[in-house]
């Protein structure tokens, strides 16, 4: 907080035409800490002023001086500067000087002789507000400069959860692709050694016959598996745009895009998923923002099983419709979090699968997702049924 250490190295302006006060005070400034710039009068005084290059922190100025007097001297500061804190010493006690004072903006009156212990508590009081306005000045600067950061990581964070999201849709598209492309291998080098072997009597109807509808079934294989992939990439393609949209849905429609789009990881793994979607009410939301936090808690569940080699691994995915909200419960039954974990898993880069390319941003983007873009809730708790993932959002009305 303020105290007379505010007085240590500012610089005060001092004008007073009586050498002996003009000493006396000049010392006890010093003793204050003050850097004391003194003129014999108002010309001076404002000369000097002029000249500061705004170095002056305060001005003590007597009336009655020779060539410009003290309120005059105040009068041509007033016209460049209203905020820099004036006190004024005087001999005289006349009110026109005090109403004349008022109109400068001065911080305070003093008559003579200064009572230099009176005097102390008074420089303090005239410079608080100016040091106090600009501390504030200074905290402001440096908020902006705290917020700007906070923007910026924020979007590299936004920057890595997108390149940690690709890296995981290459790999489930990689997964969704690999049968329907062994398909077509089979089915293309089995068309091959048809035509290779000449096992069809191609000089009978018969022959040609048998031909033409192996032939056709193969293509028509090709045809259903190359529609296959079409449908993943058109699935991930979806999903992926960076279009955001708020779109009136049921809160069904993200948990099962999402669904489609792990189907493969989960039926390899031996995950089964259990659905109980009782919510029907609309809701206002960015669906692929949504689908994503759907992906990330599903797909950590599965993490987690095949870590701890689960047997029989079980999503639960429950919805409700609450009053004016609707509800989603994610329960794995793959164990519980340790107690001290369940506050921090939300937190940037916790992760407890680094050697494995786990990022630590899934959740803590999940909860901005929800939080900030959604105004909802996320939370995290150890049930009877294992770690449930909660999540509210509000319903459209
Ligand atoms: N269903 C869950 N059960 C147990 N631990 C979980 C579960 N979901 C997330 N976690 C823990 O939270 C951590 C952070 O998850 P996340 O933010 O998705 O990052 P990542 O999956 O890259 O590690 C995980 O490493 C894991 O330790
Ligand atoms: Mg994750």
């Amino acid at each position: 907080m303020i105290d007379n250490q505010i007085l240590k190295n500012k610089t005060i302006l001092y004008a007073e035409d009586e050498s002996i006060i003009q000493d006396g005070v000049t010392e006890t400034l010093n003793l204050f800490g003050l850097n004391v710039i003194c003129a014999e009068n108002g010309e001076e005084a404002l000369s000097l002023f002029k000249n500061s290059e705004n170095k002056i922190d305060l001005i003590l100025t007597d009336i009655k001086m020779p060539r410009l007097d003290g309120l005059g001297f105040i009068k041509k500061v007033r016209e460049v500067n209203n905020d820099i804190p004036v006190i004024i010493t005087t001999a005289h006690q006349e009110t026109n000087y005090l109403m004349q004072s008022i109109e400068l903006n001065i911080s305070a009156y003093i008559l003579k002789p200064i009572n230099i212990y009176k005097l102390e508590e008074i420089l303090i009081k005239a410079i608080e507000p100016s040091v106090l306005k600009e501390q504030l000045i200074e905290k402001n600067k440096k908020l902006e400069i705290e917020i700007k950061k906070n923007k910026e990581k924020q979007k590299i964070m936004e920057a890595q959860s997108r390149f940690a999201a690709m890296g995981e849709m290459i790999s489930m598209i990689a997964h969704q692709w690999r049968q329907p492309l062994a398909s077509i291998g089979t089915a293309s080098f089995n068309l091959k050694y048809k035509l290779n072997s000449e096992k069809y009597d191609l000089t009978t109807q018969k022959g040609r016959d048998e031909q033409t509808d192996f032939f056709s079934k193969k293509l028509d294989e090709i045809e259903f598996y190359v529609q296959n992939l079409t449908t993943t990439i058109d699935d991930f393609r979806n999903f992926y745009r960076t279009d955001k949209k708020l779109s009136k849905t049921c809160i069904e429609n993200p948990i099962k895009n999402s669904l489609k789009i792990l189907q493969k990881d989960l039926q390899t793994n031996n995950i089964s998923i259990n659905l109980d979607l009782k919510s029907k009410k609309l809701i206002n939301i960015y669906e692929n923002e949504i689908t994503h936090v759907f992906l990330n808690i599903i797909k950590n569940a599965a993490d987690k099983f095949l870590e701890k080699q689960i047997v029989d691994a079980e999503i639960k995915i429950i919805t409700s419709d609450l009053e004016d909200k609707v509800k989603v419960e994610i329960i794995d039954n793959g164990g519980i979090i340790e107690k001290e974990n369940l506050d921090i898993i939300f937190e940037p880069y916790y992760s407890t699968k680094k050697e494995k390319n786990g990022t630590g941003i899934g959740l803590y983007m999940s909860k901005t997702i929800i939080e900030n873009n959604h105004d909802g809730k996320i939370v995290v708790e150890n049930t009877n049924d294992g770690v449930c993932f909660s999540i509210i959002l509000d319903c459209m009305i």
